[in-house]
């Protein structure tokens, strides 16, 4: 074998070896990244905060709460269509506005997940913001 095809023999295997552990490397980030926290919807830090105080026990794909699914799922929010996230957002601002969410019962048993009047007003004001951005 000429030096040459040796060289070449080699980078090669260094291009396949380096590629493997960038995919063992990827991989591993990948899964390291809060494996059972589901995803949610992409929102500045404060806000998922509130969200996940108060809200993404009930609305998110692994919820038991049927019914809170079925109304909103925030696993899934970002998936849905321009239209469905606008109405989500104005729904989520209405029932922050009418103090339906989280449900009066489950506060009863759960007093910490009330929301504060600065944390409402934090959430309703991103969620308006959203719906606005996405009629522009
Ligand atoms: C204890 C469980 C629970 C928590 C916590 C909770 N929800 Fe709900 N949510 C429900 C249920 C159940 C429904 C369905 C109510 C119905 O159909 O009458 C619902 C419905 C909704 C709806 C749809 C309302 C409609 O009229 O269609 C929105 C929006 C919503 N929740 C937002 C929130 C937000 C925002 C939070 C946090 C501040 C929150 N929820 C916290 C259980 C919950």
């Amino acid at each position: 074998m000429t030096p040459v095809i040796n060289h070449l023999k080699c980078t090669t295997m260094i291009r396949k070896s380096l590629f493997s552990v960038f995919i063992l490397i990827s991989m591993f980030a990948f899964s390291a990244e809060n494996p059972s926290e589901t995803k949610t919807i992409n929102m500045p830090g404060d806000v998922k905060a509130i969200i996940e105080k108060s809200c993404f026990g009930c609305h998110n794909t692994d919820s038991k709460n049927d019914k809170a699914i079925d109304k909103l799922n925030l696993s899934t929010f970002d998936s849905l269509t321009k239209m469905k996230m606008i109405a989500g957002y104005k729904e989520i601002a209405e029932v922050l506005e009418e103090n339906e969410m989280p449900p009066a019962k489950f506060l009863e048993k759960n007093p910490d997940k009330k929301l504060t009047e600065a944390e409402k007003t934090i959430l309703m004001n991103w969620a308006n913001n959203e719906a606005k951005g996405l009629m522009k």
